[in-house]
């Protein structure tokens, strides 16, 4: 894996002319030969954008509409943007100014914070997603909760500059995105018809929080290659931004959309956890991220997640006769070293039929 890393980090950084073959996705079903330059028309707007000043507002017919909107949406796509979520654009700006700083860094300064093989954290190839073709993009991954390694990483990076920039620009970012992820998990549970606090014990105290840069550099032959194949996320939901290259695609009956870059949006989706939740109402959705031969490409991802010792389990009232309890009770901590012993070879490995019931 270190090797790996070293040769994946060298062909990325080294303006390469051709694609190295260890980055050709021979599944070519698996190429999303996205054209940039006509990006902007292909884009689909299926996606719904959803408008969340409502939440602001004190108006229960308006909060009721968008409950109903976002609902859905996550019944029919498990995606939606959001727009007017209340996180300043110029806190979005300056973690983005961050995440750049931070990739932009010397290779060696970047080893410095290396995940090392079969851990989570830090900056690497991503390899969890699966193992046989390496993916056009580098990607650093922090938590916040339980317990923060972000300042100590900053530390390692910018040891020569200001060392508390990064983290504290970090930190307030995914606190104001906690927040708006608590937000939204009380809409989506009111939009299952529970009360709207059924599932915060979920994200008190000990809950996961995490954020994973994703920078995906001009690729010498984007056709041939891919930025991180396809995937649900493991997660209870996912807060992404996406600067204004296109590059994430999701797949809706069998056809991939890409979804419009909005920068004044969040793309926020429903990972496994809350498909098991919500006894399969609302879809955890392959995605993927597709890279191009023009322009660098930054996503920054945020996971929601409860304490690794909760078991998940769909709630009795979501249970019934034309829709039975689909999954066995489980905790996320089983969840995730059991999905993850399997290293899915072909990508588009859906975890969560491990715990079918
Ligand atoms: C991800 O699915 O984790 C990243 C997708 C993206 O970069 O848009
Ligand atoms: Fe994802």
């Amino acid at each position: 894996t270190t090797l790996r890393n070293a040769s994946l980090l060298t062909a990325l950084l080294h303006n390469t002319q051709q694609l190295p073959p260890m980055f050709v996705d021979s599944a070519e079903n698996h190429r999303p030969a996205l054209n940039i330059e006509s990006s902007a028309a292909e884009c689909g707007d299926q996606i719904p954008v959803v408008d969340l000043a409502p939440l602001r507002s004190c108006d229960p017919a308006a909060r009721a509409s968008l409950v109903s909107s976002i609902a859905i949406a996550c019944e029919k796509f498990g995606f939606f943007q959001v727009v007017n979520h209340g996180v300043d654009h110029s806190l979005i700006e300056r973690c983005e100014r961050e995440a750049h700083a931070m990739f932009e860094l010397p290779l060696d300064v970047k080893e410095r914070v290396h995940r090392p093989p079969g851990t989570s954290f830090g900056y690497g190839a991503n390899t969890w997603v699966n193992q046989t073709v390496m993916h056009w993009a580098e990607s650093f991954h922090m938590q916040l909760h339980p317990t923060s390694n972000i300042r100590d990483f900053s530390q390692k990076l910018f040891s020569e500059g200001d060392p508390n920039k990064f983290s504290s620009t970090v930190e307030e970012y995914m606190a104001e995105i906690e927040k708006l992820a608590r937000e939204l998990l009380e809409l989506l549970t009111e939009g299952l018809g529970l009360e709207r606090d059924r599932f915060n014990h979920y994200v008190e105290n000990e809950r996961m929080m995490s954020m994973r840069f994703n920078l995906y550099p001009p690729c010498p032959q984007p056709e041939l290659a891919i930025g991180l194949r396809a995937h649900t996320d493991p997660h209870l939901l996912t807060i992404l931004h996406q600067d204004e290259v296109a590059g994430l695609q999701v797949q809706i009956d069998d056809e991939w959309i890409t979804v419009k870059p909005r920068p004044d949006c969040f793309v926020v989706n429903i990972g496994d956890l809350f498909q098991v939740l919500s006894n399969t109402r609302y879809k955890s959705v392959l995605h993927r991220a597709a890279v191009n031969g023009t322009s660098k490409r930054l996503s920054l991802a945020c996971f929601l997640n409860p304490p690794l010792s909760a078991t998940v389990e769909a709630p009795q009232e979501l249970i019934t006769e034309e829709r039975p309890q689909k999954y066995r009770p489980f905790t996320w901590l089983e969840y995730l070293s059991n999905a993850y012993k399997f290293h899915p070879a072909t990508g588009g490995e859906r975890h969560e039929r491990f715990f079918l019931r």
